[in-house]
């Protein structure tokens, strides 16, 4: 129970800084490209989790997107991302987030994703399944691909290679199928989860992006796999998230199948 309270805590202090500066000044610089943006309030949300999750957890490991890693002698690996959806928080968009898993034994066990603009609080445990604020979620139950909405992201820098970002985006709007880019993989997983969309796919993401929106979908009844549909790892590349009934199709179509 106290990590599920330190899980919360820490999500809602990095959230309650992301509103407090969202129409302020702060600085803004650049990383492994000129678009891949950090801000001063990544770092701010960033102490601000830390802060909570060492004073109840002192021992335990933290994987975080701006400060790197602590690691220690513990079954327990907090993985944190202080902002998803950082581009948008810079343009005054209010679809980004926090996200933070916890991972016991390299397993995730509970993930927290907050939206404090829309004020949508995403959560799932192990076995015990998905809220959206309180609310259980659960997916959609589109059958049909060619029905599907879908959400997908693009890499900052661009992946070059056959079945790349582009090829399978320009495949499925040619068929006429709707594919969102909302600029945060930590709210499409949770949209997938409450329904929102049949599905979600994305080449290039890192532990941070989808540790908590993962579980998510998983416990919202739906079903995440890497590229070539064989079980999840979030310390790999890509990800397909669906609802589970679009899923075989989907990641035939990613393999350079054609939509079904
Ligand atoms: C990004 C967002 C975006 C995804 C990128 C991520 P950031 O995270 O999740 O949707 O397409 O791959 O890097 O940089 O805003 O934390
Ligand atoms: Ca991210
Ligand atoms: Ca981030």
């Amino acid at each position: 129970m106290i990590h599920k309270h330190t899980l919360i805590e820490a999500t809602m202090a990095g959230a309650a800084i992301m509103k407090e500066y969202f129409e302020k000044q702060y600085t803004i610089s650049s990383k492994s490209s000129l678009n891949d943006l950090v801000t001063e309030v990544d770092h701010k949300s960033e102490e601000a989790i830390f802060n909570i999750i060492k004073s109840h957890f002192p021992s335990h490991n933290i994987l975080s997107e701006e400060s790197g890693q602590v690691i220690q002698d513990s079954h327990y690996k907090w993985i944190i991302d202080p902002i998803d959806g950082t581009i948008n928080y810079a343009n005054g968009i209010p679809i980004c987030c926090v996200s933070i898993g916890l991972e016991r034994n390299g397993i995730m066990e509970m993930g927290a994703v907050y939206n404090p603009f829309l004020g949508e609080f995403f959560f799932a445990q192990r076995g015990f399944g998905a809220t959206m604020n309180e609310k259980k979620l659960h997916v959609s139950d589109t059958t049909e691909l060619s029905r599907s909405c879908l959400v997908t992201g693009f890499p900052y820098t661009y992946l070059d290679a056959p079945n790349g970002p582009l090829q399978i985006f320009e495949k499925l709007v040619r068929k006429g199928i709707p594919v969102r880019r909302l600029g945060s993989a930590a709210i499409d997983l949770c949209w997938v989860a409450a329904g929102r969309f049949d599905g979600f796919y994305e080449h290039k993401l890192q532990a941070w992006d989808s540790a908590a929106g993962f579980l998510i979908v998983l416990e919202a009844g739906g079903k995440v796999t890497n590229f070539v549909g064989d079980e999840y790892d979030h310390y790999q590349p890509g990800i397909i998230a669906t609802n589970g009934k679009i899923h075989d199709s989907l990641v035939s179509l990613v393999n350079g199948g054609e939509v079904k």
